[in-house]
């Protein structure tokens, strides 16, 4: 393992979320700053590529500078730089993976260009997190708005897809939902409030794939049969039972996956849960019980450390650092970059 010389600055923007960090060598936490691009892109019902790109070039390198000064690190006493280099929206990949190469520039410092999916992977691993971090390999589900995957987190940079999303992501289905349920852009928090309300049994909904062999997803159908409820109902309060009802269905339909996946791997230390959705109440408690019946713990980071932020991208760029896996400042950002195509130590050395 190699030496990480000092603190490293991480920055994401590969979506909405423009965040910077700034981690010690040893994985603490010395300044973490975001901002949520929600406001911006609410009125479009949704992301829009080129409004989210001029917004993290006005902002990124205001919070870089800004959680450089709050840890008191000068730029030339950094360790490393790392930026996230896909996958993403393009834009916003090229602001980022520009600002973190000429920092690197700049001071001769080692730039990593770091997969945001593997930064996701390895949160659990952040020390202070847990009392121990999860052994590899453990099974990683990331539910967000852009990503739906069951991802076997074998070592660094080894990682084996064991099943993703035929159609929806399950936050994007969860958006979709409650748009058709009159509720505001992003929806998921504002379906699940409405799903308390509700009675999951009075209007069934179809459970995709579920008991299906392996562990992808499929939401468009479930979307649909939403659409369908919807146009027939007679009162408000039906809404809410529809919304209990999409959510049990996610929920029963997640542990379904998460229960194949782990028989799909060997010897899984841990079930880990990330992205956005991993804040659902419905979709942790399906989890909890599959990690239980399993005899695994169920680990759920924080949710500023679950949704997309800059410590995760810091954090990921040391574990690279350790294992001497810089990038060349050529590094061009990749919209598509699947976890298969990374290379850990081992791939390396080989
Ligand atoms: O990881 P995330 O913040 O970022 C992106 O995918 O960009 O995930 C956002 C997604 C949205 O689709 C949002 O509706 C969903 O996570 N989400 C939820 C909840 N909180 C956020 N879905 C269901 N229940 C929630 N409580
Ligand atoms: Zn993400």
């Amino acid at each position: 393992m190699e030496r990480v010389s000092g603190p490293v600055l991480g920055l994401e923007s590969s979506c909405d979320e423009t965040a910077a960090a700034v981690l010690a060598p040893d994985g603490t936490i010395l300044a973490e700053a975001l901002l949520t691009q929600l406001a911006e892109h609410a009125r479009f019902g949704g992301v829009v590529p080129e409004v989210a790109a001029r917004s993290h070039l006005v902002h990124l390198p205001l919070l870089a500078e800004r959680v450089l000064e709050q840890a008191g690190v000068a730029p030339a006493a950094l360790g490393g730089v790392a930026a996230t280099s896909g996958p993403g929206l393009i834009g916003g990949l090229v602001v980022g993976a520009s600002l973190g190469k000429g920092i690197a520039l700049a001071h001769g410092l080692p730039f990593v260009a770091v997969n945001h999916l593997e930064a996701h992977a390895l949160t659990p691993r952040l020390p202070g997190l847990l009392p121990e971090a999860p052994a590899f390999p453990y099974l990683l589900l990331l539910l967000s708005g852009g990503h739906c995957q069951c991802v076997a987190v074998e070592g660094l940079g080894r990682y084996r897809r064991l099943g993703t999303t035929l159609d929806d992501a399950v936050g994007e289905a969860f958006d979709k939902a409650a748009k058709l349920l009159g509720l505001p852009w992003p929806g998921g928090p504002h379906l699940e409030r409405l799903a308390a309300a509700g009675d999951p049994r009075r209007i069934p909904l179809p459970r995709p794939l579920l008991g299906r062999e392996g562990c992808d997803f499929s939401f468009s159908g479930l979307k649909t049969a939403v659409a369908h409820a919807v146009t027939k109902l007679t009162d408000e309060a039906g809404k809410a039972d529809i919304a209990a009802a999409f959510q049990a269905s996610v929920s029963a339909v997640m542990a379904d996956r998460a229960r194949h996946a782990l028989a799909m791997m060997t010897g899984a230390t841990a079930l880990v849960v990330s992205g956005g959705v991993a804040a659902n109440g419905g979709v942790r408690t399906a989890l909890a019980g599959v990690a239980e019946a399993a005899g695994l713990p169920l680990i759920a980071p924080p949710i500023r450390l679950c949704t997309d932020n800059a410590v995760m991208v810091a954090w990921a760029g040391i574990e690279r650092l350790r294992a001497g896996l810089a990038d060349p400042v050529d590094h061009a950002p990749r919209p598509r970059w699947p976890l298969a195509e990374l290379a850990g130590p081992d791939a390396e050395a080989a």
